[in-house]
């Protein structure tokens, strides 16, 4: 970014030149010149608000556990640095976007509230994974979502419930710079075994089904209507394809893995190459689900 940045938007608590392999479960990445992390609503408003104003293009970034960044990016990132904190009104819970999900998915599971057991194994922020609407097993957010807190593109601050259209198989209308600043489910009263039952057996599965040893950034691709996309990327024979130390798991050929020095551009390049084998061995269309960010 050649200019140089407000003077408001600089007195928004912030950071220069962090790695964004620190940043993402995948560990690759270039830098972040410009992390912005806002301690408050109020700051995380100023931050839009200074950005609309002058035009800059920016991005907000959660647990980065469903990203890879090719290069440096020198636009503003936005990570919100709110205290963790959750809060409960009777089966209901409410929790900054800046919350472990994982970390609420148990806060939930020990208060005795069933609803977000599918939520134990999902790395990230809460809101990315309403950003995301992240689900497993059958649930999603939009499934007990019952209000969420966000900024409009302009830093309009607006609290609503969710209304038809704004949610689907991970996609929400947040995307476009809307940020999501909490959010609120609605649960329910369940006993605190059954609930702990249910999040073991989730995570069984995960640990049988997925490669959890490694870094890595979830299912690559979305499932295709009719389709899984972990299955199709096997059938084309593409488990083990490796390009450094960026693999298609050989546990799940929906995840790719970093061995240890992989880089976002050899990330990449696997996605293209499995894209493309898809398309000619099965005739389908992969849609990218992890995110790729470029300056
Ligand atoms: P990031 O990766 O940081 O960002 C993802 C998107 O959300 C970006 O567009 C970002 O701009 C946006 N975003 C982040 N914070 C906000 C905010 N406050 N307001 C608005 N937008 C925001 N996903 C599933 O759905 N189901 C699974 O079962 C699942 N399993 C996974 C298992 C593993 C081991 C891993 C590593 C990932 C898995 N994922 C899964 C993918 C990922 O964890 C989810 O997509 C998660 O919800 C992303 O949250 P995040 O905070 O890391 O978002
Ligand atoms: N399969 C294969 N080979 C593989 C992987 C899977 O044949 O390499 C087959 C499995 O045997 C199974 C089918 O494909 O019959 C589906 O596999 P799995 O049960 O692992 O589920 P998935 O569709 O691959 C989805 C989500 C996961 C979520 C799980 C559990 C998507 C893209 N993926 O995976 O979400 O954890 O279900 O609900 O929707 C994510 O979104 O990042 C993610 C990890």
């Amino acid at each position: 970014m050649s200019r140089p940045l407000p003077d408001d938007l600089l007195q928004v608590p912030h950071r220069r030149d962090v790695p964004f392999a620190r940043l993402t479960t995948l560990g690759v990445g270039g830098l972040c010149r410009w992390l912005f992390e806002p301690t408050n609503e109020g700051e995380a408003q100023a931050f839009v608000r200074a950005c609309a104003r002058e035009g800059l293009p920016w991005r907000v970034l959660g647990g980065g556990s469903n990203l890879v960044v090719l290069g440096d990016l020198e636009l503003p990132v936005l990570r919100l640095a709110f205290p963790k904190q959750h809060r409960r009104d009777g089966n209901h819970v409410t929790a900054p976007a800046s919350h472990g999900h994982i970390s609420l998915a148990e806060a939930a599971a020990i208060e005795g509230l069933s609803g977000l057991e599918f939520a134990s194994g999902i790395p990230g922020s809460l809101g990315g994974a309403i950003h995301m609407n992240a689900g497993a097993y059958g649930r999603e957010w939009i499934d007990v979502l019952a209000r969420y807190r966000f900024l409009t593109p302009e830093g309009e601050l607006v609290e609503k419930a969710p209304e038809p259209g704004e949610f689907r198989y991970r996609w929400s209308w947040l995307d476009g710079g809307r940020v999501v600043l909490s959010a609120t489910a609605a649960l329910a009263a369940g006993d605190p075994a059954t609930i702990r039952a249910r999040v073991a057996e989730y995570r069984e599965k995960r640990g049988t089904s997925q490669p959890l040893s490694k870094r890595n950034a979830g299912c690559i691709f979305k499932n295709p209507t009719g389709h899984s996309a972990g299955r199709l990327i096997d059938q084309a024979g593409l488990k083990g394809l490796r390009l450094g130390d960026a693999e298609v798991s050989p546990e799940h050929a929906n995840f790719l893995v970093n061995h240890g020095h992989a880089t976002a551009a050899e990330f990449a390049e696997l996605m293209d190459q499995v894209r493309a084998k898809v398309l000619e061995v099965h005739g389908v269309v992969l849609e990218p689900e992890v995110e790729i960010w470029r300056e």
